[in-house]
């Protein structure tokens, strides 16, 4: 019989949260890494969509801010992307439309070409969360959900890759003739019991976005996934906002801390430029360790 020997090194079951280290959060230079291009950040009024819309300005990008909601939110992510305080910064536009609307999509592409000349980058971030228990699920949430999560990022993706094949590489702009980055969840992966339309449409974009990848990259399109934890945003509100929610959160996160916009933007930005120019049909997670089964920091 084999004895085991008691582990010696200290585990997260031995310490308090106050033993932990504090949190000190990344300070970072915006760099022009992808200065002279334009992107589309749809969803961008608010949240993770607000934050990439900014860091992509930052990084020397011409933004259009898709927005479905009032002007004004949309104008404040205007106002704060091009006063960031960099030399190099872009432009940035709004632009009103419902992803899962096809004429509407279409507008935007062409407004986009029309005042911008191209679109180089397409950020598929528009999304919702109709939550249900499956008995109480009507179709229409059903439907709402997928339409907008899964189906607008078709939409977009469809007329971006549209536009990258006619234009093609333009060398000194980039290696590529298009980047292409999907917002899809941890929740690709992990299952959400509550959430089947909202983990559905996200385990839809992970093939999509693959299959894409797959199917354009020939033409030197590269598409690529984030996958976002849980991201101090709107969207969970509850999930964060009392410090007793705050702290069941952090059962499920092993890097103890909550993700800020900001975490998924920087990425964002940097996995379109041509220092990730050899990253294509990459689910990339940003969720300070939420898909590393955090039960079995305590369990097993
Ligand atoms: C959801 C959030 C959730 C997070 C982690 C995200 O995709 O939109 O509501 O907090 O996943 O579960």
């Amino acid at each position: 019989m084999t004895t085991l020997s008691p582990m010696n090194s200290t585990l997260i079951r031995d310490l308090t949260p106050d033993e932990l280290p504090e949190v000190v959060m990344p300070a970072c230079e915006a760099r022009p890494i992808l200065k002279g291009q334009t992107a589309i950040v749809t969803g961008a009024s608010s949240g993770i969509g607000r934050a990439i819309a900014c860091a992509l300005c930052a990084a020397g990008v011409n933004v259009v801010v898709n927005h479905i909601g009032p002007d004004t939110d949309a104008r404040r992510v205007i106002d704060q992307a091009t006063h960031c305080g960099c030399d190099h910064r872009g432009l940035a536009i709004a632009f009103r439309a419902d992803v899962s609307d096809e004429s509407q999509v279409r507008s935007m592409f062409e407004h986009t070409i029309s005042t911008f000349g191209t679109v180089d980058i397409l950020i598929n971030n528009a999304g919702m969360q109709l939550d249900s228990r499956v008995e109480d699920m009507t179709l229409a949430r059903w439907r709402k959900v997928l339409d907008v999560n899964l189906t607008g990022q078709f939409l977009c993706a469809r007329e971006a890759v549209r536009e990258f094949k006619r234009r093609g590489v333009k060398p000194g702009v980039s290696c590529a003739a298009g980047k292409i980055v999907c917002i899809s969840s941890v929740h690709e992966v992990i299952p959400w019991a509550g959430h089947i339309n909202y983990a559905g449409s996200k385990g839809g974009v992970m093939l999509m976005m693959k299959s894409l990848a797959q199917e354009v990259a020939p033409w030197r399109i590269r598409v690529n996934s984030i996958c976002p934890g849980a991201i101090r945003t709107p969207i969970n509100r509850p999930a964060w906002e009392t410090p007793e929610a705050y702290r069941d959160l952090m059962r499920l996160i092993p890097y103890k801390r909550i993700g800020e916009p900001e975490d998924v933007a920087r990425l964002a930005a940097w996995v379109c430029s041509d220092e990730a120019d050899y990253i294509t049909g990459a689910s990339l997670f940003v969720d300070g360790g939420m898909t590393l089964y955090p039960g079995f920091e305590t369990g097993g």
